[in-house]
């Protein structure tokens, strides 16, 4: 091995995602089978212990690719020399608590990391927010992390692109290999506009090939959107193997780059580009390359797609304008 270990920060590491995520990037599957990765792991203090349950596991399993773990309470010593951050802790949502309440408890979780990445990232740092509301969190870390650039702070939409291909393989009887450039647009949140209308099966156009407009509207936009909200209902809990598999996606595609003929989603700061506005952080199609990635351009928008993406748009408009409000941007 003659490469140098990689330093993964992971905030919330003791949570359900977290235990699901840790083992398969110390197996490689987050930079590859060339990478040897070390664990920066960061909880709240009365977590702490149980990380250290996790982190006894993650040594009992001998994985080659684990140059160390370390542990934290404190977020300018888990981000210190992180090359690559995966922000996953953060607080839900509990009975009685107002939107606005929800966004300022989160701002004293993302506030701090964002500055503590600003401090002491490497700085080649990537960072992929997990935590929901998982685009205006992103957007709360981005704004006090003034040296980074803009473009490292990413949101998942990955699990619900990844949701999206399932849905479409089922309902089309086909292979999930064979769709490709699937879109999400907007929030991580039930407004998102999941588009079949640039998507293909097999090289044909997917919305043609499922020719069926009402199961498009009433069933799988739908059914990808509020796919979270099924999962917590059957589970008693909130997706966490599925998101976990989704943000090993997200970080191995951002760094190994999308296929020739295909795309992915992902929650980026706003360029402008069709339509919304700059500096929010929506999903988009984009194409990555050696680490980097672009925005797909030239896509033709109907007015169906138009007042979807207009839709969660304006609610992560909305967002940004209550986390400014709160000032926490
Ligand atoms: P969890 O409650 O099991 O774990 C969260 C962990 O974060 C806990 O161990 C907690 O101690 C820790 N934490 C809280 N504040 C912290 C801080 N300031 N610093 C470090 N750690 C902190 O939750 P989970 O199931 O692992 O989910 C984590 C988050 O991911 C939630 O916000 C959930 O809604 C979100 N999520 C997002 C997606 C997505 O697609 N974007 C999908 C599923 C879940
Ligand atoms: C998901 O999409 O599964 C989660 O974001 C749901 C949630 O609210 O944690």
């Amino acid at each position: 091995m003659t490469q140098s270990p990689v330093n993964v920060t992971v905030t919330g590491a003791a949570g359900q995602i977290g235990y699901a995520l840790l083992f398969r990037i110390a197996s490689g599957h987050l930079l590859g089978p060339d990478t040897p990765v070390k664990l920066r792991l960061l909880e709240i203090p009365q977590a702490v212990k149980a990380a250290e349950g996790t982190a006894m596991e993650l040594d009992d399993c001998a994985f080659p690719l684990l140059a160390g773990i370390d542990i934290f309470d404190d977020a300018k010593q888990a981000f210190d020399g992180a090359n690559v951050g995966l922000l996953v802790g953060a607080r839900p949502r509990t009975k009685g608590m107002e939107r606005g309440d929800l966004l300022e408890a989160n701002g004293g979780i993302f506030k701090p990391q964002g500055e503590a990445i600003n401090a002491g990232a490497a700085d080649d740092i990537k960072i992929l927010v997990v935590g929901n509301p998982a685009n205006t969190n992103a957007l709360i870390a981005q704004a006090h992390a003034p040296d980074v650039p803009a473009e490292r702070f990413t949101a998942m939409t990955r699990l619900d692109h990844n949701r999206a291909i399932s849905q479409l393989a089922a309902k089309l009887g086909v292979p999930v290999t064979e769709i490709k450039k699937l879109t999400i647009w907007g929030n991580h949140s039930a407004t998102q506009y999941p588009d079949l209308f640039h998507a293909e099966v097999g090289g044909r156009n997917a919305a043609e090939a499922v020719g069926d407009q009402a199961w498009l509207e009433n069933d799988f936009i739908p059914t990808v959107a509020k796919r979270g909200a099924a999962i917590i209902e059957a589970r008693g809990a909130s997706s966490a193997a599925s998101a976990a598999n989704a943000a090993i996606d997200h970080v191995h595609t951002w760094v190994n780059g999308t296929a020739e003929g295909d795309w992915t989603s992902m929650g980026i700061p706003s360029d402008g580009s069709y339509g919304v506005p700059e500096g929010i952080i929506s999903s988009f199609p984009v194409t990555t390359k050696d680490g980097a990635y672009e925005i797909v351009q030239g896509l033709e928008i109907d007015d169906f797609s138009r007042a979807r993406i207009d839709a969660t748009v304006a609610e992560l408009v909305e967002e940004r304008d209550a986390v400014k409000g709160l000032g926490l941007i």
